[in-house]
């Protein structure tokens, strides 16, 4: 017997560190592909929160020895991280992975892993362990930190691997990162959600808030500008409950004051905010660190006082006025964006009118809108839903016209003015084109060497065609 099968014999009577798994999962890496580095082709879908695990994954396939593709056809390894919270990001995934058969077939060794919130969900793992037999890896959002044993345990052989715990530990630390960009950093302060809001399935599959000790925080966010960051976004669900019931007594407002004096060059910001919690400390808190983006994106839902109370949101129309009227007083230059439900069960055209005349009342810099998807398991999925699917289309339609009409009314505003941009990447048009963004998250394009992705500029806006900004680099 090798020394490695005798090790893998060996296992099967003992459980290891992760450490030992990866460096066992490693050697059967090296045993696997003799000649060459095995890649990995990692593809998120959802949220920041998603895109921050990932980068967390990718970290740990990097210390198995893999190296990394955009592409299936070149992966020996495919693995999806999934998202949960509409029914379309679902289809999506189910679409993807059906696509992956015929690959499969002719490439027997290919391991298919899919991941996130959606496999935290047994309705769907079961699904897959029904109807899609070459998946050859699943697990749910509590098992990412242990990546390196599940691989070790799929490239063993045998049996198919699914561990979806109902069991969720203290928020992982010491996890290898691999991240995305090195001047655009996402740093996740908390994880889970608590608050239940009726048409939600994040509380379900991500579990109960638990935050990072500000020691972990602040050491990443040391380690992150060190690397280059100019950008650095707190995230969690619901950031503004961080540290909630903590003995440190670091509250988010504290937090952000913490990183905001850490030495640098960079800007930072954070989500999600629920307005249920968003408190004047908070806001200013923002007005006082010279780091903080002029960015708040406060979800409000709906505008109308009986659907706010169905979705157990925690607060009224009114309340989340005065939120932004107080925000606006201590940051007037504030630019700000929300999620917005359409179509939540029982909403009536009426009540619906009510989130159009709160958009035009605040005047949002941009917004994320989403007809309501019904989620298996929560409250909201067994009421009375009786408006017809088009008939929310017709709603949505109409509020993303209002939005428009906003949008470019800002925008014209605008119209030469110079901001302070990080610039992110080439447009997708290419031709020497540059996209940055300002401060309050408005995307402005102009041309520019390739040279100054990743450093901040001074761009003045010199056209607006809609809500599409163009400038200038000025001095
Ligand atoms: N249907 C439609 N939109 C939803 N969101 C969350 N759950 C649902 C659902 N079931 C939206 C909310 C949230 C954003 C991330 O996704 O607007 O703020
Ligand atoms: Fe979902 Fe509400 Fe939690 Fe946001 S705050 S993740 S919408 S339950």
């Amino acid at each position: 017997m090798s020394a490695l099968k005798y090790e893998i014999a060996r296992d099967l009577a003992r459980t290891h560190t992760q450490t030992e798994y990866t460096e066992l999962s490693r050697a059967l890496l090296a045993e696997r592909y003799p000649l060459r580095q095995p890649k990995a082709f990692v593809h998120t879908y959802g949220c920041q929160g998603n895109v921050a695990d990932s980068e967390r994954i990718k970290g740990m396939l990097s210390a198995m020895g893999y190296a990394f593709t955009e592409t299936s056809e070149e992966a020996d390894l495919v693995l999806f991280n999934t998202c949960a919270v509409r029914e379309h990001a679902e289809d999506r995934v189910f679409g993807n992975v059906g696509a992956l058969k015929p690959l499969k077939a002719e490439k027997k060794d290919m391991i298919i892993a899919l991941c996130g919130c959606m496999m935290q969900q047994p309705h769907v793992a079961e699904r897959i362990k029904q109807s899609y037999p070459f998946v050859n890896l699943v697990f749910g959002t509590f098992a990412i930190h242990r990546v390196p044993e599940l691989m070790y345990r799929v490239l063993r052989g045998g049996k198919r691997v699914f561990e979806i715990a109902e069991t969720q530990e203290a928020a992982p630390e010491g996890l290898p990162v691999k991240r995305d960009s090195l001047f655009k950093a996402w740093l996740p302060i908390m994880y889970g959600c608590n608050n239940f809001c009726s048409y939600c399935v994040v509380p379900y599959v991500r579990g109960r808030e638990r935050s990072r000790a500000p020691e972990a925080v602040l050491a990443e966010a040391k380690e992150i500008i060190a690397g280059g960051a100019k950008e650095i976004t707190l995230l969690g669900q619901n950031v503004n409950s961080y540290g909630k019931n903590a003995e440190h007594g670091v509250n988010f407002p504290k937090l952000m004051k913490m990183i905001n004096d850490l030495p640098g060059d960079f800007r930072i910001r954070f989500m999600t905010s629920h307005p249920k919690d968003c408190t004047k400390e908070l806001l200013d808190t923002m007005a006082a660190c010279e780091k903080a983006d002029r960015h708040l994106h406060l979800p409000f839902q709906s505008g109308n006082d009986r659907v706010l109370k169905e979705m157990n949101r925690g607060y009224t129309r009114k309340a989340y006025l005065e939120l932004i009227r107080y925000a606006r007083r201590v940051m007037p230059d504030l630019s700000i964006t929300s999620d917005i439900i359409v179509g939540f069960p029982g909403e009536t055209y009426e009540e619906f009118r009510d989130t159009v005349s709160l958009i035009e009342e605040v005047k949002f810099t941009s917004l994320f809108t989403f007809i309501y998807s019904p989620r298996v398991g929560t409250r909201a999925a067994a009421m009375p839903d009786p408006v017809p699917y088009s008939e929310k289309s017709r709603w949505f339609s109409e509020l993303l016209k209002v939005q428009e009409g906003i949008a470019a009314e800002r925008c014209a505003h605008m119209l030469g003015n110079t901001y302070e941009v990080l610039v992110e990447n080439e447009t997708k048009e290419g031709c020497g084109m540059l996209t940055g963004r300002t401060g309050g998250n408005i995307n402005i394009d102009f041309p520019g060497d390739k040279l100054l992705i990743g450093t901040f500029c001074r761009v003045k806006v010199t056209g607006a065609k809609n809500w599409l900004l163009t400038g200038e680099l000025s001095d």
